[in-house]
């Protein structure tokens, strides 16, 4: 497995970054163990996860995703490098969400008793909050590397004008401010090649992706009709946000298209997926996701075979009117 560098810092990181947020919920326990296992053996030394995972789980698991991970790195802490977040509501008080100090203050606390460790690699603001003077949150960050208790600081979630408006602040403050960004992207989801990414490779910002098989729907395995029963879009709570953002006809004729492309260059088209992302050259590392240690295969096939420029331009040509959403979340 590849390293690259981290945007404009000096860390390196692994070409592919696993994320989490199907340990504790959709996976048990000793899944998830041999999800991190596989990612492991694969070369994958860069995880991702946030305060409130497991995903679409009732709020009483909050935290649980975090706990498992914490488990699973005992004894090896040291072989991985973590990235996790706060904002969204993790308890009942008014305060215990946002990007507040108040709230960043507490949410480090707990990750890093969940995680069992005493430092976060990235420490990630999930999304911003509209209640919060960026200079407010900037600067409990600062505090927070200053601390020791986090390494680098970044943001997902961000609009274009929301990551520039941060970078400006933090440069009149005299802060470090956002090294990364955690944007949504796949080949049904390209709002960020307009404004976001051409930012981030101005200001050499590192670009970590989610969604990048589009949780699942990019692997071509769900068929029109009722959404598949135990996948993504059946999942609790998120079962919704995730029928919304894919479950479309218009989607499923595009990836018979995709899977037809597929096929002529001889991969699956989860790998065809995963390949395409990394075939922007802004982009860091991809984060994927995996309800069983299988799956993780086309996404790793998919850091050694390179996509050609040809194709590459056949897809983007393909999925061109992706570009333009009303979503942006
Ligand atoms: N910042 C944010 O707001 C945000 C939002 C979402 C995710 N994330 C992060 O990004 C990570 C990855 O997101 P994601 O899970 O949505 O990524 P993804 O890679 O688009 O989707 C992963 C899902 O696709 C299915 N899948 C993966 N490989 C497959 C294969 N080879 N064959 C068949 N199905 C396969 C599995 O779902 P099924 O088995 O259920 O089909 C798996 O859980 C998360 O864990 C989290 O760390 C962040």
């Amino acid at each position: 497995m590849d390293h690259v560098r981290f945007g404009r810092t000096g860390l390196k990181v692994s070409r592919l970054c696993l994320g989490t947020m199907t340990f504790g919920y959709q996976c048990d326990e000793e899944t998830s163990f041999s999800i991190m296992d596989a990612a492991s053996e694969a070369g994958i030394d860069f995880i991702d996860t946030a305060d409130m995972y497991p995903l679409g789980a009732p709020s009483e698991l909050y935290g649980r995703t975090e706990e498992i991970l914490g488990k699973w790195l005992a004894g090896k802490r040291d072989q991985y490098l973590i990235a996790t977040k706060c904002f969204f509501p993790t308890g009942k008080k008014a305060w215990e969400g946002g990007n507040s100090r108040q709230n960043i203050m507490r949410s480090i606390d707990l990750s890093l008793k969940r995680l069992g460790t005493d430092h976060i690699d990235l420490y990630q603001v999930h999304s911003w909050d509209a209640n919060t003077r960026i200079d407010e949150t900037l600067t409990a960050l600062e505090d927070l590397v200053k601390s020791g208790k986090v390494r680098y600081v970044g943001c997902s979630n961000f609009l274009a004008y929301q990551l520039a408006r941060s970078i400006g602040r933090a440069e009149v403050l005299g802060l470090t401010g956002f090294e990364s960004v955690q944007p949504r992207y796949n080949m049904l989801f390209r709002d960020i090649e307009r404004e976001l990414l051409p930012l981030c490779e101005d200001d050499n910002i590192a670009v970590i992706p989610y969604n990048p098989l589009a949780g699942g729907f990019l692997t071509g395995k769900h068929l029109r009709g009722n959404p598949t029963e135990g996948s993504r879009f059946t999942l609790g709570f998120a079962a919704g946000r995730y029928q919304a953002r894919y479950w479309h006809e218009h989607m499923f004729d595009t990836v018979d298209q995709l899977r037809e492309i597929a096929n002529e260059t001889g991969v699956s088209l989860a790998t065809l997926a995963v390949q395409w992302v990394l075939a922007n050259k802004t982009v860091t590392s991809p984060i994927i996701g995996a309800s069983r240690p299988e799956q993780l295969a086309d996404a790793v096939i998919a850091t050694h075979s390179p996509m050609s420029p040809d194709i590459k331009k056949r897809i983007d040509e393909l999925t061109h009117d992706y570009r333009f959403v009303d979503d942006a979340r």
